[in-house]
C-alpha cells in the first residue's frame, strides 16, 4: 500500500458514497482560489462526521476551526430541526470565506461563527451557559488539543461525542521528542487515557490527505 492507493481507493469510496454536491464543491473552490490551506477534512470523513452526528440526533453543535467552512457544513446538515452550531476561527479571512460558503449552502440561520482565539471563546460560551453541546469536533491548532479537550468536556452533554482530527501526524504521536503538534496529539491521548468520564478510542485514518487518525471519545457520566 501506498499513498497514491489510498488516494485512489478515497476517491472510490467518494464517488460510491458520498455523491458531489454544488454547495461542498464551491466551499472548496472558493477556499483555494482566496488561498486557504487545503487542510480540510477529505469527503469522506466530512460524510463520517455527519454520519456520526446524525446518529446521536444532533440539536447543538461545536467547532473549533473553521477554516472555510467545510466540515462545518457537513456537521450543520446533520442538525435535527432547530439546531445551531458554533465554530470557533481566529483567522479573519478564513472566517470571511466561511461565512459566505456557509450562505451558499443555505445554511447561515444555523451557524454562527465566533471570531477569535478559542482558547478565549471557550470559557465565554461556558459562562453564557451555552453548554450542553451533543457534538464537539476539534480541528484547530495541535498544540491546544489537550486544552480545548478539558473545555469540550465541560460543555457536552452525557451520551454527546467529541471527535479530534489529526492525532496520529504521519505517526509522529509515537515521538515524546516530537515537533508541537505531536506533543498536541500525546497530551490529548493522555488526558482522554485518565478522564474517567468517557470512553475513547482513535482510528487511523489514510487517503486523500495522507496517514492520520481521529479521537473519538462519548461522554458517559
Ligand atoms: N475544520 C476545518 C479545518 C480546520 S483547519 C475543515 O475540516 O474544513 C484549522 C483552522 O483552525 C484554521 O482555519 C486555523 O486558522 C484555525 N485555528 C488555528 N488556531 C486557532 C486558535 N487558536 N483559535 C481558533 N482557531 C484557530
Ligand atoms: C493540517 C491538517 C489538518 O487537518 C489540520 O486541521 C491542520 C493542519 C496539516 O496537514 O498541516
Ligand atoms: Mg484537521
Amino acid at each position: 500500500m501506498n499513498e497514491d492507493q489510498w488516494t485512489v481507493v478515497d476517491r472510490y469510496i467518494t464517488d460510491q458514497l458520498v455523491p458531489s454536491d454544488a454547495a461542498l464543491d464551491a466551499a472548496l473552490a472558493s477556499s483555494a482560489a482566496n488561498g486557504l490551506p487545503a487542510i480540510n477534512v477529505a469527503p469522506n470523513q466530512g460524510k463520517l462526521l455527519e454520519v456520526l452526528a446524525r446518529s446521536i440526533g444532533v440539536k447543538r453543535i461545536l467547532e473549533v476551526g473553521t477554516l472555510g467552512g467545510y466540515s462545518t457544513i457537513w456537521l450543520a446538515r446533520a442538525l435535527a430541526p432547530g439546531g445551531k452550531l458554533i465554530t470557533l476561527e481566529y483567522e479573519r479571512k478564513h472566517a470571511e470565506v466561511a461565512r459566505v460558503n456557509i450562505e451558499r449552502a443555505g445554511l447561515t440561520d444555523l451557524v454562527e461563527i465566533r471570531l477569535g482565539k478559542a482558547i478565549d471563546s471557550l470559557p465565554r460560551i461556558a459562562s453564557e451557559g451555552g453548554g450542553a453541546f451533543d457534538l464537539v469536533f476539534i480541528d484547530a491548532d495541535k498544540p491546544g488539543n489537550a486544552d480545548y479537550f478539558a473545555w469540550a468536556l465541560k460543555l457536552t452533554r452525557v451520551g454527546g461525542l467529541i471527535i479530534v482530527d489529526n492525532v496520529v501526524r504521519n505517526g509522529d504521536v509515537l515521538d515524546p521528542a516530537g515537533d508541537a503538534n505531536a506533543q498536541g496529539a500525546r497530551r490529548l491521548f493522555e488526558a482522554m487515557a485518565k478522564e474517567p468520564r468517557v470512553s475513547a478510542t482513535a482510528v487511523q485514518t489514510v487517503g486523500s490527505k495522507g496517514y492520520d487518525g481521529f479521537a473519538i471519545a462519548v461522554v458517559i457520566k
